[in-house]
Protein backbone atom coordinates (compact mmCIF):
# COMPACT_ATOMS: atom_id res chain seq x y z
CA UNK A 1 0.00 0.00 0.00
CA UNK A 2 1.62 3.56 -0.57
CA UNK A 3 2.81 5.32 2.56
CA UNK A 4 0.12 7.61 4.11
CA UNK A 5 1.02 11.37 3.17
CA UNK A 6 2.42 13.07 6.01
CA UNK A 7 0.76 16.71 6.92
CA UNK A 8 1.31 19.00 9.43
CA UNK A 9 -2.16 18.73 10.49
CA UNK A 10 -4.63 15.48 11.67
CA UNK A 11 -6.55 15.34 8.03
CA UNK A 12 -9.44 12.72 6.99
CA UNK A 13 -6.60 10.71 5.29
CA UNK A 14 -8.58 7.28 3.86
CA UNK A 15 -8.05 4.71 1.14
CA UNK A 16 -10.15 5.34 -1.31
CA UNK A 17 -11.46 1.22 -1.14
CA UNK A 18 -12.54 2.65 2.65
CA UNK A 19 -14.39 5.80 1.53
CA UNK A 20 -17.17 3.87 0.31
CA UNK A 21 -17.47 1.91 3.31
CA UNK A 22 -16.97 4.72 5.31
CA UNK A 23 -20.26 6.07 3.84
CA UNK A 24 -22.31 3.54 4.28
CA UNK A 25 -22.78 2.55 0.38
CA UNK A 26 -20.83 -0.60 0.18
CA UNK A 27 -18.38 -3.33 1.37
CA UNK A 28 -14.51 -2.68 0.73
CA UNK A 29 -15.20 -5.87 -1.67
CA UNK A 30 -17.89 -4.02 -3.71
CA UNK A 31 -15.13 -1.10 -3.90
CA UNK A 32 -12.10 -2.52 -4.78
CA UNK A 33 -14.45 -3.97 -8.10
CA UNK A 34 -16.09 -0.67 -8.97
CA UNK A 35 -12.64 0.97 -8.53
CA UNK A 36 -10.76 -1.61 -10.42
CA UNK A 37 -13.62 -1.13 -13.41
CA UNK A 38 -12.47 2.66 -13.75
CA UNK A 39 -15.92 3.52 -11.99
CA UNK A 40 -14.34 5.91 -9.23
CA UNK A 41 -12.80 9.22 -10.17
CA UNK A 42 -10.92 11.73 -7.66
CA UNK A 43 -10.97 15.09 -8.60
CA UNK A 44 -12.29 14.32 -12.13
CA UNK A 45 -9.64 11.86 -12.87
CA UNK A 46 -10.28 7.84 -12.56
CA UNK A 47 -8.09 5.92 -10.40
CA UNK A 48 -7.67 2.63 -10.60
CA UNK A 49 -5.67 2.04 -7.23
CA UNK A 50 -8.00 0.88 -4.24
CA UNK A 51 -5.24 1.83 -1.94
CA UNK A 52 -4.79 5.53 -3.04
CA UNK A 53 -5.07 7.86 -0.11
CA UNK A 54 -7.80 10.43 -0.60
CA UNK A 55 -8.90 13.58 2.44
CA UNK A 56 -12.17 13.50 2.75
CA UNK A 57 -12.31 16.92 3.04
CA UNK A 58 -10.91 18.27 0.00
CA UNK A 59 -10.87 15.55 -2.69
CA UNK A 60 -13.96 15.24 -4.81
CA UNK A 61 -14.94 11.46 -5.30
CA UNK A 62 -17.40 10.22 -7.78
CA UNK A 63 -19.37 6.98 -8.72
CA UNK A 64 -20.36 7.10 -12.14
CA UNK A 65 -20.30 10.55 -12.03
CA UNK A 66 -22.32 10.95 -9.32
CA UNK A 67 -20.23 12.44 -5.99
CA UNK A 68 -20.38 10.43 -2.98
CA UNK A 69 -22.94 11.07 -0.34
CA UNK A 70 -23.55 9.06 2.74
CA UNK A 71 -26.47 6.60 2.59
CA UNK A 72 -29.30 7.53 5.22
CA UNK A 73 -27.94 5.58 8.59
CA UNK A 74 -30.18 2.59 9.12
CA UNK A 75 -29.97 0.11 12.09
CA UNK A 76 -31.88 -3.11 12.24
CA UNK A 77 -31.72 -5.62 14.41
CA UNK A 78 -31.27 -9.45 13.03
CA UNK A 79 -32.29 -12.39 14.51
CA UNK A 80 -29.00 -14.31 13.26
CA UNK A 81 -30.07 -18.55 12.84
CA UNK A 82 -26.87 -20.95 13.64
CA UNK A 83 -25.65 -22.22 10.48
CA UNK A 84 -25.09 -18.34 9.08
CA UNK A 85 -21.65 -16.56 8.99
CA UNK A 86 -21.09 -13.30 10.44
CA UNK A 87 -19.33 -12.41 7.03
CA UNK A 88 -19.64 -10.44 3.65
CA UNK A 89 -19.57 -13.48 1.38
CA UNK A 90 -17.34 -16.65 1.95
CA UNK A 91 -15.35 -18.32 -0.13
CA UNK A 92 -16.41 -21.63 0.28
CA UNK A 93 -20.03 -20.33 -0.72
CA UNK A 94 -21.77 -20.77 3.31
CA UNK A 95 -24.97 -18.85 4.02
CA UNK A 96 -24.34 -15.41 6.02
CA UNK A 97 -25.81 -12.85 7.67
CA UNK A 98 -26.11 -11.02 4.41
CA UNK A 99 -28.40 -13.72 3.25
CA UNK A 100 -30.85 -12.61 5.22
CA UNK A 101 -30.94 -8.93 5.10
CA UNK A 102 -31.05 -8.16 1.11
CA UNK A 103 -34.60 -6.58 1.54
CA UNK A 104 -33.22 -4.08 3.89
CA UNK A 105 -32.33 -1.10 1.48
CA UNK A 106 -29.07 -0.53 1.86
CA UNK A 107 -25.10 -1.92 2.78
CA UNK A 108 -24.68 -2.96 6.36
CA UNK A 109 -21.82 -4.18 8.78
CA UNK A 110 -22.43 -6.50 11.47
CA UNK A 111 -21.96 -4.54 15.00
CA UNK A 112 -19.47 -7.10 16.46
CA UNK A 113 -19.88 -10.51 15.30
CA UNK A 114 -21.63 -14.10 16.54
CA UNK A 115 -19.70 -17.71 15.82
CA UNK A 116 -21.45 -19.90 13.25
CA UNK A 117 -22.96 -21.87 15.58
CA UNK A 118 -24.50 -19.08 17.94
CA UNK A 119 -27.88 -17.73 17.14
CA UNK A 120 -29.34 -14.30 18.14
CA UNK A 121 -29.17 -10.81 18.27
CA UNK A 122 -27.01 -9.49 15.83
CA UNK A 123 -27.37 -5.32 15.26
CA UNK A 124 -26.28 -4.25 11.67
CA UNK A 125 -25.94 -0.63 10.89
CA UNK A 126 -24.06 1.60 7.64
CA UNK A 127 -23.08 3.93 10.63
CA UNK A 128 -19.57 3.51 11.37
CA UNK A 129 -19.37 5.49 14.17
CA UNK A 130 -22.59 3.96 16.15
CA UNK A 131 -21.00 0.35 15.18
CA UNK A 132 -17.56 0.89 17.02
CA UNK A 133 -19.15 2.63 20.18
CA UNK A 134 -21.41 -0.45 20.65
CA UNK A 135 -18.02 -2.43 20.20
CA UNK A 136 -15.89 -0.70 22.30
CA UNK A 137 -15.41 -2.29 25.49
CA UNK A 138 -14.72 1.19 27.14
CA UNK A 139 -18.09 1.49 26.67
CA UNK A 140 -19.28 -1.81 28.27
CA UNK A 141 -22.26 -2.32 26.03
CA UNK A 142 -24.05 -5.43 28.34
CA UNK A 143 -24.52 -8.41 26.11
CA UNK A 144 -26.94 -11.26 27.50
CA UNK A 145 -26.52 -14.37 26.25
CA UNK A 146 -28.90 -17.99 27.25
CA UNK A 147 -25.75 -20.45 27.67
CA UNK A 148 -26.54 -24.27 27.51
CA UNK A 149 -23.69 -26.31 29.47
CA UNK A 150 -22.64 -29.46 30.30
CA UNK A 151 -21.89 -30.82 32.87
CA UNK A 152 -23.80 -28.56 34.60
CA UNK A 153 -22.04 -25.50 36.11
CA UNK A 154 -21.90 -26.01 40.11
CA UNK A 155 -22.53 -22.44 42.25
CA UNK A 156 -18.49 -22.51 42.65
CA UNK A 157 -18.16 -22.52 39.25
CA UNK A 158 -20.68 -19.51 38.65
CA UNK A 159 -18.93 -17.63 41.33
CA UNK A 160 -15.69 -17.87 39.65
CA UNK A 161 -17.39 -16.55 36.11
CA UNK A 162 -18.55 -13.72 38.53
CA UNK A 163 -15.36 -13.03 39.34
CA UNK A 164 -13.64 -12.82 36.01
CA UNK A 165 -11.78 -15.99 34.35
CA UNK A 166 -8.32 -16.28 33.15
CA UNK A 167 -8.56 -16.26 29.34
CA UNK A 168 -5.65 -17.05 26.96
CA UNK A 169 -5.82 -13.15 26.01
CA UNK A 170 -6.20 -11.96 29.26
CA UNK A 171 -8.81 -11.87 32.37
CA UNK A 172 -12.47 -11.82 31.36
CA UNK A 173 -14.03 -9.12 33.23
CA UNK A 174 -16.89 -10.54 35.82
CA UNK A 175 -19.91 -11.78 34.03
CA UNK A 176 -23.12 -11.69 35.84
CA UNK A 177 -24.70 -15.36 35.86
CA UNK A 178 -28.23 -16.25 36.78
CA UNK A 179 -28.83 -19.84 36.48
CA UNK A 180 -32.02 -20.34 34.88
CA UNK A 181 -32.38 -23.88 35.48
CA UNK A 182 -30.88 -27.39 35.47
CA UNK A 183 -32.05 -30.18 33.52
CA UNK A 184 -31.05 -33.86 31.97
CA UNK A 185 -27.01 -33.19 32.47
CA UNK A 186 -27.33 -29.42 31.61
CA UNK A 187 -27.35 -25.71 33.14
CA UNK A 188 -29.35 -23.07 31.13
CA UNK A 189 -27.36 -20.12 32.39
CA UNK A 190 -28.31 -16.15 31.71
CA UNK A 191 -24.69 -14.87 31.15
CA UNK A 192 -24.08 -11.43 31.04
CA UNK A 193 -20.41 -9.79 29.67
CA UNK A 194 -19.52 -6.48 28.47
CA UNK A 195 -17.09 -7.18 26.60
CA UNK A 196 -16.69 -9.09 22.91
CA UNK A 197 -13.29 -11.45 22.29
CA UNK A 198 -13.59 -14.27 20.41
CA UNK A 199 -15.33 -16.96 21.36
CA UNK A 200 -15.50 -15.30 24.43
CA UNK A 201 -18.31 -17.40 26.19
CA UNK A 202 -17.60 -21.09 25.06
CA UNK A 203 -13.58 -20.00 26.77
CA UNK A 204 -15.21 -18.50 29.79
CA UNK A 205 -17.72 -22.24 30.34
CA UNK A 206 -13.98 -23.92 29.29
CA UNK A 207 -12.42 -22.18 31.67
CA UNK A 208 -14.33 -23.03 34.73
CA UNK A 209 -14.09 -26.69 33.35
CA UNK A 210 -17.52 -26.79 31.42
CA UNK A 211 -18.59 -26.59 27.75
CA UNK A 212 -21.01 -24.79 25.97
CA UNK A 213 -23.68 -27.09 23.47
CA UNK A 214 -25.82 -24.28 22.98
CA UNK A 215 -25.32 -20.11 22.54
CA UNK A 216 -28.44 -17.41 21.80
CA UNK A 217 -27.78 -14.03 22.28
CA UNK A 218 -30.85 -12.57 24.13
CA UNK A 219 -30.28 -9.20 24.41
CA UNK A 220 -27.74 -6.12 23.56
CA UNK A 221 -28.12 -3.23 26.45
CA UNK A 222 -31.47 -2.31 26.04
CA UNK A 223 -32.02 -4.31 23.24
CA UNK A 224 -33.72 -7.62 23.50
CA UNK A 225 -34.79 -10.44 21.44
CA UNK A 226 -38.62 -10.59 22.44
CA UNK A 227 -40.90 -11.90 19.57
CA UNK A 228 -38.24 -11.25 16.73
CA UNK A 229 -38.68 -14.71 15.02
CA UNK A 230 -35.34 -16.31 14.03
CA UNK A 231 -33.78 -15.39 10.52
CA UNK A 232 -35.82 -12.18 10.79
CA UNK A 233 -34.75 -8.55 11.09
CA UNK A 234 -36.70 -5.14 12.43
CA UNK A 235 -35.63 -1.66 12.89
CA UNK A 236 -33.97 -0.56 15.76
CA UNK A 237 -36.24 1.97 17.65
CA UNK A 238 -35.16 5.96 18.29
CA UNK A 239 -35.45 4.63 21.68
CA UNK A 240 -33.00 1.82 21.29
CA UNK A 241 -30.07 3.88 18.98
CA UNK A 242 -30.16 6.78 21.21
CA UNK A 243 -29.70 4.06 24.67
CA UNK A 244 -27.07 2.62 22.58
CA UNK A 245 -25.17 5.98 22.11
CA UNK A 246 -26.71 6.94 18.49
CA UNK A 247 -28.54 9.69 17.23
CA UNK A 248 -32.36 10.13 17.40
CA UNK A 249 -33.04 11.08 13.88
CA UNK A 250 -31.64 7.31 13.12
CA UNK A 251 -33.52 5.27 11.04
CA UNK A 252 -35.98 7.83 9.69
CA UNK A 253 -36.20 6.36 6.63
CA UNK A 254 -36.05 2.78 7.04
CA UNK A 255 -39.92 1.49 7.83
CA UNK A 256 -39.70 -1.63 6.47
CA UNK A 257 -39.56 -5.25 8.39
CA UNK A 258 -38.91 -8.60 7.58
CA UNK A 259 -41.01 -9.62 10.98
CA UNK A 260 -44.05 -11.21 10.54
CA UNK A 261 -47.15 -10.42 12.05
CA UNK A 262 -47.84 -13.67 13.88
CA UNK A 263 -46.45 -13.67 17.59
CA UNK A 264 -44.71 -16.93 18.39
CA UNK A 265 -42.87 -18.13 21.66
CA UNK A 266 -39.04 -16.38 21.63
CA UNK A 267 -37.40 -19.20 19.68
CA UNK A 268 -34.53 -19.52 21.49
CA UNK A 269 -36.97 -20.55 24.21
CA UNK A 270 -38.39 -23.13 21.35
CA UNK A 271 -35.71 -24.30 20.75
CA UNK A 272 -36.84 -23.78 16.72
CA UNK A 273 -34.17 -23.13 13.83
CA UNK A 274 -34.62 -22.34 10.09
CA UNK A 275 -31.27 -24.31 9.65
CA UNK A 276 -30.21 -23.69 5.91
CA UNK A 277 -33.10 -22.52 4.25
CA UNK A 278 -33.62 -19.54 3.36
CA UNK A 279 -36.25 -16.92 4.55
N1 LIG B 1 -19.26 -15.73 22.81
C1 LIG B 1 -19.05 -16.84 22.09
O1 LIG B 1 -18.41 -17.79 22.55
N2 LIG B 1 -19.55 -16.88 20.84
C2 LIG B 1 -20.28 -15.89 20.30
O2 LIG B 1 -20.72 -16.01 19.15
C3 LIG B 1 -20.49 -14.75 21.07
C4 LIG B 1 -19.96 -14.70 22.33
Amino acid sequence: MPEKPGSSRQRPLKTLERVFSKHGIGSRTDARSWIGAGRVRVNGKIVKDADHWVDLERDRITLDGKPLQSAAKLYILLYKPKGYLTSYGDPEGRLTVYDLVTDAGAWLSPVGRLDLDTSGLLIMTNDTAFAERVMNPEHKVAKTYRVKASPPVREEQMEQLRRGVELDDGPARPAEVRRVRDSAGHSFLDLTITEGRNRQVRRMLEAVGSKVSKLVRTAIGPVRIDELPIGKWRALTPEEIVALGGRASGNGSILNTSESRRKPRPAYLSGKNPGRSRS
